[in-house]
């Protein structure tokens, strides 16, 4: 039985990777969790220069689901290297280290500092809604994204995939920029952008006002835009949002996902990832399917 999966000529175990800002660079997980199964580890977006963050509160709870504003707080990229990369080292799986800035000059010192790392992939995340800067708007305008793609392929030493924001009204039309700007792969969806009153402070649950939602009730949306992406590009696609369980991972493989991230589920269930890569197993065990290839994208 094959559970391997290749992405820009990377080859993964198995096709469960975990979701960038919900796993932080692995340590803090390594206690309940054996790294060495995962398909790869998506890293906490990382910037040229630390980053404080968002006042705070910065999360909250909703139904079936949480809001965050962390504001891609993060210790910037030397650090990174220096801590967080020798510790992913350690272990057998793959390292996806996850990329932030405020212009596009940021990004590509990230990616240029990035060239000589241990890594295997870089993930450009054009879609968080909750640092307050126009370019940002980058991941909702396709011209923006095919230009930010082509600069950073062009200084990349390590394939790139774009992660996509779902807060734009054509996902299909984003994620042929990204494939036309010369992207390895797309991930999505990032958060979608809501809000939450405080009743009884009378004011906003979050101090930057808006903030991303995530988890369960994002779901639905989360597979119909990677059905809809997978309709319209080529490249591979990384599904999530949502994901709990394992039938909601093979629903998102099923819908054209050649690998899935698990994100919020992990703060109620550090093991979510192994579940569902032994859930998965167990499903193609059960269904007499020989290669997981069989069920990417086997719903037209
Ligand atoms: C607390 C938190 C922090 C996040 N930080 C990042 C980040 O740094 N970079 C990024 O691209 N996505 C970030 N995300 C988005 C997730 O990677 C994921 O795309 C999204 O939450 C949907 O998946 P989920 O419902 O499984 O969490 C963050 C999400 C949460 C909940």
């Amino acid at each position: 039985m094959n559970m391997k999966v290749k992405i820009a000529g990377v080859e993964f175990k198995n096709p469960v990777m975990t979701a960038s800002g919900t796993f932080g660079s692995g340590a803090e997980y390594s206690e309940f969790v054996d790294l060495n199964q995962l398909g790869a580890v998506v890293t906490k977006g990382v910037a040229n220069v630390p980053w404080a963050g968002n006042a705070t509160p910065r999360i909250a709870e909703v139904h079936s689901g949480m809001m965050n504003a962390i504001g891609l707080q993060n210790p910037g990229i030397d650090v990174f290297c220096e801590r967080d990369i020798p510790f992913l080292q350690q272990f057998d799986t793959k390292v996806i280290v996850n990329v932030c800035g405020h212009a596009p000059e940021e990004y590509l010192a990230v990616v240029e500092r990035l060239a000589e790392e241990p890594i295997d992939m870089m993930e450009i995340n054009i879609s968080c809604p909750n640092v307050n800067a126009n370019f940002l708007a980058f991941g909702q305008d396709p011209k923006h994204v095919e230009e930010l793609t082509a600069q950073i392929k062009k200084v990349a030493k390590q394939p790139v995939i774009m992660k996509l924001t779902p807060n734009v009204t054509d996902i299909a039309e984003i994620a042929r920029a990204a494939e036309a700007g010369g992207a390895d792969a797309v991930s999505l969806i990032n958060t979608l952008t809501g809000m939450k009153i405080d009743i009884n402070r009378r004011t906003f649950a979050l101090a930057n006002k808006t903030g991303g939602v995530s988890g369960p009730c994002v779901k639905p949306v989360a597979v119909r835009m990677v059905y809809q992406a997978a309709q319209a590009v080529k490249i591979p696609i990384i599904g999530m949002g949502g994901i709990q369980n394992t039938e909601d991972a093979l629903e998102f493989i099923m819908a054209g996902a050649t690998a899935v991230s698990i994100g919020t589920a992990n703060f109620t269930n550090p093991y979510a990832t192994i579940e569902v890569i032994d859930g998965i197993q167990k499903y193609m065990e059960k269904n007499q399917i020989e290669d997981i290839h069989e069920l990417i994208g086997c719903v037209k």
